[in-house]
């Protein structure tokens, strides 16, 4: 069936069966199965006492978690719920709306600084995927927020408090992340340059046949850290030993995982390790991630006290800008875009 409608959510809801587009290659679907099996998951880490009488423990903590998983949770992490709240709640208002309301915001240039879109990237991708989203740009906050959405009515105004508390839960990741690699507290937030920062809001609709297709195939995150809330519909999986573990959700904690520019700082230390979104039949699945980035214009490489005689440099210096560009042309894949970066030997 050929569809007309450019979003999906309008779409999913009128379809029986999963529309030929969406349909994955017999050797690239989902297992249902472990989504609903598995019991191991990333490490748990609490954050009360970071910057106290529990941080080198945290500091130990982090380490062995971006070692080992590339992901972990967080708790007490200092964000109030009513602002977790307020932003879950106007994003699904948002995504209530009426399509010709929502399509306002729609555009499949990934270029644009705010924009409601689908799948990944409708302009190069051979299989489209069971999600919409809004993405947004959101530091430095006056220079876009002109741009969000004006509807629902407190959209500027919940989403502006969030993403003010995400960035500032970032910088206290970053300088975590930092002194765990024996780096200066700063050396990571020097290196990003001015900083950027961009959320999406991915929005899930029920699935008529979630074995076919994925929200979001397995790929790695481009920014440097990525803060996600999901709610409570399980649906995010990350590659552990060769095994897809799911994330059951926890309330009141986030995901934070490593992306590929801190792999390149680390100098392969930490991994950027690939993920996945998978869809089911009952429940819309909402997700909002916060990828911290740097600005497009930072130059990023190895840092050089992580380089020596045993560890060479990994990568060749490049800027953000580069680098993100790419990420946008290719579309996800289990090849990570890193690898386009990595030094000649
Ligand atoms: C992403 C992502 C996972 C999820 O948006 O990059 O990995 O659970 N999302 O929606
Ligand atoms: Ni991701």
């Amino acid at each position: 069936m050929a569809t007309t409608k450019p979003l999906l959510t309008d779409l999913a809801s009128t379809v029986d069966r999963v529309p030929s587009n969406f349909i994955r290659p017999i050797g690239d679907r989902p297992n249902l199965q472990q989504l609903h099996s598995s019991i191991a998951s990333i490490p748990i880490i609490d954050l009360q006492g970071l910057g106290g009488s529990n941080h080198s423990q945290i500091i130990q903590n982090i380490a062995h978690a971006c070692q080992n998983y590339g992901f972990f949770q967080i708790v007490n992490h200092g964000i109030p719920e009513e602002v977790v709240s307020k932003m879950v709640n106007v994003s699904k208002e948002f995504f209530g709306l009426p399509e010709s309301e929502r399509l306002k915001n729609y555009s499949d240039d990934p270029t644009k600084t705010t924009r409601l879109s689908t799948s990944f990237n409708v302009k190069t991708e051979k299989v489209s995927n069971w999600r919409d989203f809004l993405r947004l740009h959101c530091h430095p906050l006056e220079d876009y927020i002109q741009e969000w959405p004006g509807n629902p009515p407190s959209f500027r105004e919940d989403v502006a408090e969030y993403s003010r508390k995400m960035r500032g839960l970032s910088l206290k990741l970053l300088e975590a992340i930092s002194e765990s690699l024996g780096l200066e507290k700063d050396y990571i937030d020097k290196a990003l340059g001015k900083h950027g920062q961009h959320m999406a809001i991915n929005y899930y609709p029920p699935c008529p046949e979630p074995e076919l297709t994925y929200g979001l195939p397995a790929h790695a995150d481009p920014n440097a850290i990525t803060i996600l809330l999901q709610n409570q519909v399980p649906g995010l999986q990350v590659l552990h030993d060769g095994k897809w573990l799911t994330v059951n959700p926890v309330p009141n904690t986030f995901i934070v995982n490593i992306a590929d520019q801190i792999q390149v700082i680390s100098n392969d230390r930490y991994k950027s390790v690939l993920h996945r979104a998978l869809v089911n039949c009952e429940k819309e699945r909402m997700s909002i991630p916060t990828f911290y980035c740097p600005s497009p214009d930072a130059l990023i490489k190895p840092a050089p006290q992580l380089v020596d005689k045993e560890h060479p440099a990994q990568y060749t210096n490049f800027t953000y800008r580069e680098y993100y560009d790419k990420f946008w042309i290719r579309g996800l894949s289990k090849e990570t875009c890193v690898d386009m970066f990595k030094a000649q030997d």
